[in-house]
């Protein structure tokens, strides 16, 4: 019920109204914001280590995207590990860029928003990621959605794309009854603040033991 949400800046989260106890100390905005000239928030879809997600809609066109907030500020970076996770991310944006597949969530744009240090990431919509409905697919779409990831892996993997290293099933939409894979490199800058600042951001049920283990040297076998 978009309408009865209220956007608190101060927590960057969509609360429900009316809580009055809960409204204490939030400074609240109207819904929608404006993200920039061409996008409106709507709705939260869900927050991870790194970004929060939600519904936007295209001012000019009416029509919904989703969009992937990632901001600096508030993960304690010095200046210069917000320089080197800014350049990451550009370099895996520009990657994100080219990749063009049936199984992986379209880029439409990026650009940087209010905050100095934050990126919005424009993607196509899905229905929604596999995770809340794990225990109910049939195996008939099981097997399918499988073949789908492998090939959507395999699109990354031989066009020398980057290593997904962070794929689970939050990071695998539905979209038309397909998969469509999303977030590939975004787990690098994780590895970024991983080191940078000694704390496992992810989610270690489905990493790679390489990886939970900071080896120096990770190759595609991390996705399998
Ligand atoms: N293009 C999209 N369309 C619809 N839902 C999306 C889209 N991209 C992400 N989501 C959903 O938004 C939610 C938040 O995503 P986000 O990537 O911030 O966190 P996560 O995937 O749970 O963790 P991580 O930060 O490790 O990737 C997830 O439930 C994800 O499935
Ligand atoms: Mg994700």
């Amino acid at each position: 019920m978009i309408s009865k949400q209220i956007y608190c800046k101060n927590c960057e989260n969509f609360i429900k109204m009316p809580h009055e106890e809960v409204i204490q100390g939030h400074i609240l905005l109207p819904i929608p914001i404006q993200l920039s000239e061409n996008y409106d928030l709507i709705e939260k879809i869900g927050s991870g280590g790194f970004g929060i997600v939600f519904k936007a809609k295209h001012l000019l066109e009416e029509k919904l995207y989703a969009v992937k907030l990632i901001s600096f500020d508030s993960h304690g970076f010095s200046k210069h590990q917000i320089e080197e996770n800014f350049h990451e991310l550009s370099h895996e944006i520009k990657n994100y860029r080219k990749m063009k597949h049936k199984y992986i969530i379209k880029y439409i744009t990026s650009f940087k928003y209010v905050q100095e240090n934050s990126i919005a990431i424009i993607m196509k919509l899905a229905e929604s990621s596999i995770s809340p409905i794990l225990q109910f697919i049939p195996p008939e779409d099981a097997k399918r959605f499988l073949l789908q990831i492998c090939e959507g892996i395999g699109y990354l993997h031989n066009e020398k794309k980057p290593i997904h290293r962070d794929l689970k099933p939050q990071n695998l939409l539905i979209l038309n009854g397909e998969i469509k894979i999303c977030d590939f490199g975004i787990a690098k800058i994780k590895v970024h603040e991983k080191t940078t600042l000694s704390r496992i951001v992810g989610t270690p049920e489905f990493m790679a033991p390489e990886l939970l283990n900071e080896e120096d040297f990770i190759d595609a076998k991390v996705d399998l």
